[in-house]
């Protein structure tokens, strides 16, 4: 049991308005690397909106206070660990200035917000609550400022958002016009050198483009580059919005707990997600730094334009800019794999933290540690539902609402409520039900029962909620499914028309068929929800191969793969059925599919889908024995394959690495043939071949992971490291490779070892992540049975702690699951949980993250 306080959780229905607002914030920076001096001034007055007389309030925290002034008159202030107030009877009834110099020390900054130092760098990252770290403030996403910032040190690259206004030896001022809220701060200083670039807006203005990295990274930038102007591009054609200033930068940092960060004009990214080359990244590298970019160049419309009021708000900004990220990359790529890679995504983390204690609404109503809702289902989830809002309206009336959100939101805080009345207002419909996805947690599970009779085809839905943490009872949703109708033949009867469920049960007839037909129900997953639909093996095989949806196409492939899966599991006598090898043959074979679809299809479940499968089949599974009916299903789709030999030479992809999509679609089929092939030969002789001939990351990596996962690595991964050992982001890779496919009989030892090395640099978050976040994701070495897994895992939780609490709260999620395993295996994590929580002065993150999980 913990002592201590815990710290109360802060709650949406309290909300109230700022006390003071602050219209001009003008900041100076003295940096040091230990000693920062930062002075901000700050034009101020009373907010007309709030009650008049209150204290004036500061959020501050790691400040020291040097002097404070109102209007020029020094004042005597008290700080606290969280800020400072300054009694309302010292508080001009008008505007005034506010002036105060702190001294901070981004050295000691290993949390990574604020202002920090990474490899000899200063950078800021301020959302959510990082801008306190930097100077006093009311530091809430509803007051808005504009932005003037002179920066003094003998960086020679010295950067801020907006526009460069003036510079001189040894500083530089940048001015920001539009008005921003705190979280959009962002600074850089550091030897830098830039990739450049124009951009020509729609409407004329030119816009300088440039992406800063470190000196010797200026080669890895031009993939960035391109998908930055595609981007731009993309958002005047799709949504109308232009770029609004005359320069955007990106600057590339090592140590970055996130992604990236759409400060206004100054995006700062994680390494990881800038930097590219055919030797250095694989395709699926490409793919994110394409969508990165892309998320964060969107949010300049969607979440600096128009921000949030709060950040119970979040999903305002992330899940509408994710889903316009899925849109472009959808755009640029395949809509059909697009979807797909989203869906695999959404329910490996969604539906994993809608199931357990980690659960909450898409716009939660409390939270300790907002940087703990940064999640799948304010994220991904928030995207599903702006989906099933376009979809429900039609993608003519979702351009006129974002028409008029755009234009009567403008410079504004906003709320859902104000997202959701724009959508009202242009389409008339009432979205008042259509509402509880945002208020409602959990996956809705929808069941389906079918009946024929004289000619008459129904489908009769039931839909429920289960209970999630403090929502007991729930209320029907509405549920678009985008349904059609299927002859024996495999055509379409009745073309793809959406079922619009709102009650708890519901029925709809078509009629005027001549045979009973086959439904194909929640095409392209128009809907994030559990569909329990009575299957026989004819059914899957037949969707398998003649669903007219891509998606639905492809799922029946996947839920025919978990059902044998669960039957494999049952009894390890069982043989895998020749009705799923041969349909997923006939995939492979089908010359008229594009490749990443067939290499998707092509693809087995995945352990924990395979968990998942076989609990609600009523078995407590064994993350070894799910191994080992992978291994064992994977090998007879082998065999049944005649030609993989022949296959995989023909897919080759001639000329020099391209990372463009059917480049990167041929290497995934091939990869696929290649894992297949491995199977078969005892000495992975193939992947040695590859590993040894391949000219670019994807299939260095590709053998490279066929080489661990079967034991085999040791040559193959002395070499790349002596190759990739000055790299960083390539040497995450190894370590990932290692901690995440090696096989469970020495995975925890092995993990231990590496963390032992010198170069695990575990103060990274990169690459901790590459090895103890990688490790957690090898299902059967995490879960051993012995629990050497789950206490490696724990002493790094507690080592990084104190060190960056954000990012230990979130690879901490890693035991949400916890209770869904037998009862050894929960013994085994309890302990290790409790000990966490038991740990001495532990973060209010991980304390948290580890509270929710525990209760
Ligand atoms: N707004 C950023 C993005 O989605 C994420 C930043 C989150 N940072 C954090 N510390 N919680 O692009
Ligand atoms: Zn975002």
């Amino acid at each position: 049991m913990r002592t201590d306080t815990a710290p109360s959780p802060i709650r949406l229905r309290d909300y109230t308005p700022p006390a003071y607002l602050v219209d001009a914030v003008h900041l100076t920076f003295r940096l040091n690397q230990t000693a920062t001096r930062v002075v901000a001034r700050l034009s101020m007055r009373p907010n007309p909106a709030a009650e008049p007389g209150q204290d004036l309030r500061f959020d501050g925290e790691k400040l020291g206070l040097i002097r404070a002034t109102i209007d020029g008159q020094p004042v005597q202030v008290n700080p606290d660990d969280t800020g400072l107030t300054v009694p309302a009877a010292l508080v001009p009834d008008a505007p005034f200035t506010w002036e105060a110099e702190v001294e901070i020390d981004p050295t000691g900054n290993t949390a990574l917000e604020g202002l920090y130092m990474s490899k000899g760098m200063y950078c800021t990252q301020c959302e959510a609550e990082g801008f306190r770290k930097i100077t006093y403030f009311p530091d809430r996403p509803d007051v808005m400022a504009t932005y003037t910032v002179r920066i003094e040190g003998d960086a020679p690259v010295m950067l801020s958002n907006g526009n460069p206004t003036a510079r001189g030896d040894g500083w530089a001022e940048w001015h920001d016009p539009w008005p921003k809220p705190s979280y959009l701060f962002a600074l850089v200083a550091g030897n830098l050198v830039s990739h450049d670039d124009s951009f020509t807006t729609r409407s004329g203005r030119k816009v300088d483009l440039k992406i800063y990295v470190r000196p010797g990274d200026e080669g890895k930038c031009a993939y960035a580059m391109d998908a930055l102007k595609r981007s731009m591009r993309w958002d005047e054609e799709a949504y109308g919005r232009e770029y609004d200033l005359d320069l955007f930068m990106i600057v590339a940092v090592d140590d970055f707990n996130m992604g990236a960060m759409e400060n206004k004009g100054l995006n700062i990214f994680n390494a990881k997600y800038v930097l590219a080359s055919p030797d250095t990244a694989t395709d699926q590298d490409y793919e994110r730094i394409e969508s990165i970019i892309a998320h964060e160049y969107f949010h300049n419309w969607t979440g600096n334009r128009i921000t949030c009021r709060d950040w119970f708000q979040l999903c305002l900004k992330e899940g509408l800019t994710v889903y316009r990220d899925q849109q472009f990359s959808g755009d640029q790529r395949s809509h059909a794999v697009k979807r797909i890679d989203d869906v695999l995504m959404l329910r490996a983390r969604q539906f994993r933290e809608d199931a357990g204690p980690l659960a909450h609404p898409v716009r939660p109503v409390e939270y300790v540690e907002i940087n703990n809702f940064y999640t799948a289902t304010v994220y991904e989830k928030g995207a599903e539902v702006i989906g099933m809002l376009r979809r429900l309206v039609g993608p003519e009336a979702y351009r006129r609402a974002l028409d008029l959100y755009f234009e009567r939101h403008d410079g504004q805080a906003c709320t859902i409520e104000d997202w959701i009345a724009v959508f009202e207002d242009a389409t008339g419909r009432n979205l008042s039900q259509f509402s509880l996805w945002y208020a409602q947690s959990g996956t809705p599970r929808v069941r389906v029962q079918e009946t024929w009779k004289d000619g008459v085809f129904t489908l009769t839905f039931s839909q429920t909620l289960p209970p999630t943490p403090g929502q007991p009872d729930k209320e029907p949703m509405v549920i678009p499914l985008a349904t059609a109708l299927l002859s024996p033949e495999g055509a379409e009867v009745v073309a793809e028309q959406v079922l619009e469920l709102t009650q708890a049960r519901q029925s709809f007839r078509f009629e005027g068929l001549s045979a009973r037909p086959v439904p194909s129900i929640n095409r392209g997953f128009s809907a994030p929800v559990i569909l329990e639909q009575d299957m026989d093996d004819a059914r899957r095989g037949f969707l398998l191969a003649h669903d007219t949806d891509p998606f639905n196409r492809w799922e029946a492939g996947r839920e025919f793969a978990r059902a044998v899966l669960v039957r494999m599991l049952k009894d390890p006598a069982h043989a895998p059925e020749e009705t799923l090898l041969e349909g997923l043959h006939a995939v492979l074979a089908d010359e008229t599919l594009d490749p990443e679809f067939r290499a998707l299809a092509l693809r087995l479940p995945t352990a924990e889908e395979v968990f998942d499968a076989a609990r609600r089949d009523g078995q407590t599974p064994d993350p070894a024995m799910i191994r080992q009916a992978l291994l064992r299903l994977e090998t007879a789709l082998a065999r049944r394959i005649p030609d993989l030999r022949a296959r995989l030479d023909a897919l080759a992809v001639p000329g020099p690495y391209s990372p463009d999509a059917a480049s990167a679609g041929k290497r995934a089929l091939r990869g696929r043939l290649l894992a297949l092939l491995t199977r078969l030969e005892p000495d992975a002789a193939t992947a040695r071949e590859l590993f040894a001939s391949a000219d670019n990351m994807t299939e260095t990596m590709q053998a490279l992971s066929l080489l661990v996962a079967t034991g085999q690595g040791a040559q193959a991964l002395a070499r790349f490291h002596e190759r990739w050992a000055s790299e960083g982001l390539v040497l995450d890779k190894w370590y990932a490779v290692q901690a995440s496919l090696t096989p469970p009989e020495n995975a925890p030892e092995l993990v231990a070892e590496l963390a032992g090395r010198a170069d695990f640099e575990w103060k990274n978050p990169n690459r901790f992540r590459s090895l103890i976040g990688a490790f957690a994701a090898n299902m059967a070495g995490f879960h051993r049975a012995d629990g050497a897994g789950y206490r490696l895992f724990a002493d790094w939780l507690i080592r990084l702690d104190p060190v960056n609490p954000q990012t230990t709260a979130r690879v901490a999620g890693a035991f949400e699951t916890w209770r869904q395993f037998d009862a050894g295996r929960q013994a085994l994590i309890l302990t290790q949980l409790q000990r966490i929580s038991d740990t001495k002065g532990l973060s209010k993150d991980t304390t948290e993250i580890v509270g929710r999980i525990l209760e």
